[in-house]
């Protein structure tokens, strides 16, 4: 039997680079050869959102990006959360299992805590189970997620563990898989590319964004003037580089470093170099927009399919924990 793969995304907005370079490349080049479910997690979303009108266009956004990226609902299956109200359920029965202190310790919890003081909600510090419920439900084994998210698979596989010791043999401890770029710095050079930060590339931003996101970029600081050598190993635009330009890369690290090429030159060229990446993932999109009818086929059938796997593991799950 094929490992079973699975990951989920929020629908905070579309797509953008970070998450396509940390996660959503490895979604795509795992479907191949794995048993692969994905998410659009609306339900985590709630954690942070307070206006959630946009929440449904979010969803839909994030659905086209991800089949435009290339995940192929013949072979994987696609699906929203919330229409599969099982995992609810589920994240109710693993808080019976998960001590609360392991969550009050939570990097991200601490983090949200401190960003939003005025909503710190049960959702909040519930955030980590409902992710171990998402994953568990399917009895997935690999979960491919940027390098952010592994506090919170190692505190899925203690609850893992812990339920399995106590209830029986139920589910495999779930494992990271990390592409080669797991944490893609903003282009201010500093934090994690976000779009909550707005220091992000939309997947389906216009080519002219693009170009105006990447020359605003920050790139090696030591660099004042254009006569200054720089040091690629030090700039966040020499990692995109690396990703977008991979066949001239060494030119641009020995031409950065003797100042024959400078900042201004060098972001014109990356700008350049994503907009050529990027335009048949933006091409499609645009097809896939187009046909709303497949894009309601493809929710549906998702969500139908998760459902059926879904139901069988709540059976095991409530015969196991005594309920049935
Ligand atoms: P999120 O939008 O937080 O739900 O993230 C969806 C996926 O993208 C998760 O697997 C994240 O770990 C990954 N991701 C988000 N931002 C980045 C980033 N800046 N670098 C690498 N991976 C990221
Ligand atoms: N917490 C993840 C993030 O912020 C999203 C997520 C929810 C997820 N459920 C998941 C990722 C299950 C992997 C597996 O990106």
């Amino acid at each position: 039997m094929k490992k079973r793969v699975f990951s989920g995304i929020r629908p905070t907005g579309r797509i953008h680079l970070g998450n396509y370079l940390g996660a959503v490349q490895n979604y795509v080049a795992m479907q191949d050869e794995y048993d692969c479910i994905y998410c659009v997690v609306d339900i985590h979303a709630l954690t942070t959102l307070e206006d959630t009108h946009l929440l449904k266009d979010n969803v839909r956004e994030q659905m086209i990006d991800l089949l435009a990226a290339g995940l192929d609902p013949d072979k994987c299956i696609l699906f929203v959360q919330s229409h599969v109200p099982e995992v609810t359920e589920l994240f109710t029965l693993l808080g019976m299992a998960t001590p609360l202190s392991w969550l009050l310790r939570v990097p991200t919890f601490k983090e949200k805590a401190k960003q939003q003081p005025h909503n710190v909600n049960y959702g909040l510090v519930g955030y980590p189970v409902l992710m171990t419920a998402d994953i568990v439900l399917y009895k997935a084994e690999a979960v491919p997620v940027g390098e952010d998210q592994l506090p919170h698979l190692e505190l899925a596989r203690e609850i893992v563990r812990r339920f399995n010791d106590q209830f029986g043999p139920t589910f495999p401890e779930p494992k990271g898989k990390l592409t080669s770029f797991p944490m893609v710095v903003g282009l201010d050079g500093r934090d994690k590319m976000s779009k909550s930060l707005n220091n992000h590339i939309e997947l389906a931003a216009t080519p002219e964004e693009t170009m105006k996101k990447v020359m605003s970029a920050v790139t090696d600081p030591a660099r004042r003037l254009r006569s200054d050598p720089g040091h690629p190993e030090v700039c966040n635009i020499y990692k995109l580089q690396k990703h977008f330009s991979p066949a001239i890369v060494d030119e641009i690290a020995s031409e950065c470093q003797s100042a024959s090429r400078g900042c201004v030159d060098c972001k014109k060229q990356l700008g350049a170099a994503i907009n050529e990446y990027l335009a048949p993932l933006r091409a499609r999109r645009a097809e896939i927009a187009a046909d709303q009818a497949y894009i309601d086929k493809v929710i549906k059938e998702g969500a139908e399919k998760a459902r059926a796997i879904a139901r069988v593991t709540m059976v095991e799950v409530k015969q196991k924990m005594g309920l049935l």
